[in-house]
């Protein structure tokens, strides 16, 4: 259609068209670029399905003054780093919405969107360029489905056809809605055939999908974990009651379909919200976790504990904090890890360090972090379970770290966090942020308290997402 003729004189509403030259990615990982309509007024437009260079027709969903969401619907011209996306969900499924783009251009993309975000927040150092993952294809060691009645119905898909049991993901902006996942590019590869026989065996069964709308259904989530060194594959079955009756017989029947499992955990969450942690576990088989070896340690890793979720470069990670909070081969008197989640950082520090000390909320994390010191025979350690926004400030009366590393979710630290740091007045502290645009504030504040940014070093934990990882190195 030519989508000059055809637009009104008003402005551009849902369903319209325009031709968009799209020039970069916004901090969510949207394309962006920039369309004028008929008229001359030019927008900024947010859409999904093109790269950067590209020149697309592009469907108006929704326009917010001079500001348009939008969605490719056909390219006019490709710019010079569009590539074949390999998976079949792709477009649908925005798990990895850099899929479309060489994997070369989107390390450029995660180098440009640091620098970014350090702007964002007035901060200025020098960013090293992105280290790689050298095969960035099937290396999430966690896959997290989500059981739902009401399916996500794909292009192509024969009219009537079933659509009140689903097993995959979630389709973006569409929490009511699950799309079977087929297959994933990125998952570690046995995760196709567990979810596929989860499924199967569950509708066999006639086992009920967990119902949003009215919180009725018995299943909630299948979490599948694998450890690379070990092989080892842990299955966390999330449901809504126990029902022993029913899900033990269920996880009995997957394990013998994917003996690749080693261990099925159950986990009850009788809550509303959709989280696929359990109030309480029922171990079914096996010793309830896995056991993974990163940077020469050997790890338990358990359903809820947090671990890396790229192995190799989980490693490189690691390597990388260790190399800036040991920096000209010091040894520190004492280390706090705060976020220590199943002790691995804390771990790699002991064997240089007077005494560290880890902060953790989640229970299950700190068990293993415990658990961990003992198996590498480590016992310069000790793990303090609970709110660090609580617990840090308590310990800032006592002896002070020379070296805290620093490793919050996503969301970033609390502010009590920066003033307890303040207050502990490190030399230095190694912050590892997993989403600077919305951490960077606390770095920020870090150096409005006194402390310099020496360095910044991303690394791509996350192939073909818009996510990037970073350790910011602050001295004073
Ligand atoms: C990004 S992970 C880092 C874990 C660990 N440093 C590692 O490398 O494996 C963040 C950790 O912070 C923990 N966490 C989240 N909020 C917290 C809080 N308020 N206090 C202490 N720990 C918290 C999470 O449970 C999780 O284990």
């Amino acid at each position: 259609m030519d989508s000059a003729s055809s637009t009104p004189v008003r402005k551009p509403r849902h369903g319209d068209e325009l031709v968009c030259d799209v020039d970069g990615y916004d901090r969510r990982g949207w394309a962006v670029g920039r369309a004028v309509d008929p008229q001359g007024r030019a927008y900024r437009v947010r859409l999904r399905g093109a790269v950067p260079g590209d020149r697309v027709r592009v469907a108006v969903v929704r326009r917010r003054g001079e500001r348009i969401d939008g969605t490719s619907v056909g390219h006019l011209a490709r710019g010079p780093d569009l590539v074949e996306s390999r998976c079949r969900h792709f477009g649908t499924c925005g798990g990895c919405s850099f899929q479309d783009l060489a994997y070369g251009a989107q390390l450029a993309a995660a180098h440009a969107a640091v620098t970014q975000a350090l702007a964002l927040h007035g901060l200025e150092a020098s960013v090293d360029a992105v280290l790689g993952d050298p095969e960035p294809w099937h290396y999430r060691n966690k896959m997290e489905f989500t059981f739902a009645a009401r399916r996500w119905i794909e292009a192509g898909e024969p009219e009537g056809v079933d659509a009140d049991f689903a097993l995959g993901l979630h389709v973006p902006g569409r929490h009511d809605k699950v799309m079977d996942v087929e297959e994933c590019v990125i998952a570690f590869g046995e995760a196709q055939g567990i979810v596929r026989d989860a499924r199967d065996l569950a509708r066999e069964a006639g086992l009920a999908p967990w119902n949003l709308r009215d919180h009725t259904g018995l299943l909630r989530h299948l979490v599948l974990r694998k450890a690379s060194h070990s092989d080892q594959i842990l299955a966390y079955l999330v449901t809504s009651t126990e029902a022993a009756t029913l899900v033990d017989p269920f996880a009995q029947r997957l394990c013998a379909h994917q003996p690749a499992i080693t261990t099925f955990v159950q986990g009850i969450n009788t809550r509303p919200a959709s989280v696929a942690v359990g109030e309480r576990d029922r171990v079914l088989t096996g010793p309830g976790f896995i056991t993974e070896r990163l940077a020469g340690l050997d790890l338990r890793i358990s359903p809820t504990s947090f671990f890396q979720t790229n192995t190799r470069q989980a490693e490189l990670l690691a390597r990388l904090v260790r190399e800036e909070a040991l920096v000209g081969g010091s040894s520190p008197e004492c280390v706090f890890d705060l976020c220590s989640g199943g002790g691995v950082l804390s771990l790699l520090l002991a064997s240089s360090a007077g005494r560290v000390v880890g902060f953790e909320i989640v229970p299950s994390a700190v068990a293993d972090a415990l658990a961990n010191a003992r198996r590498n025979g480590i016992d310069n350690v000790e793990f303090v379970e609970g709110d660090v926004a609580r617990e840090l400030p308590a310990h800032a009366g006592g002896p002070p770290p020379d070296v805290c590393v620093v490793d919050p979710p996503r969301a970033g630290m609390h502010a009590d966090v920066v003033r307890a740091l303040g207050k502990l007045a490190p030399r230095r502290i190694v912050f590892v942020a997993c989403d600077l645009a919305a951490s960077g504030g606390d770095v920020a504040a870090l150096v409005a308290a006194g402390w310099s940014l020496a360095r910044v070093r991303p690394i791509d934990l996350f192939p073909h997402t818009p996510h990037v990882e970073c350790v910011l190195t602050l001295e004073r």
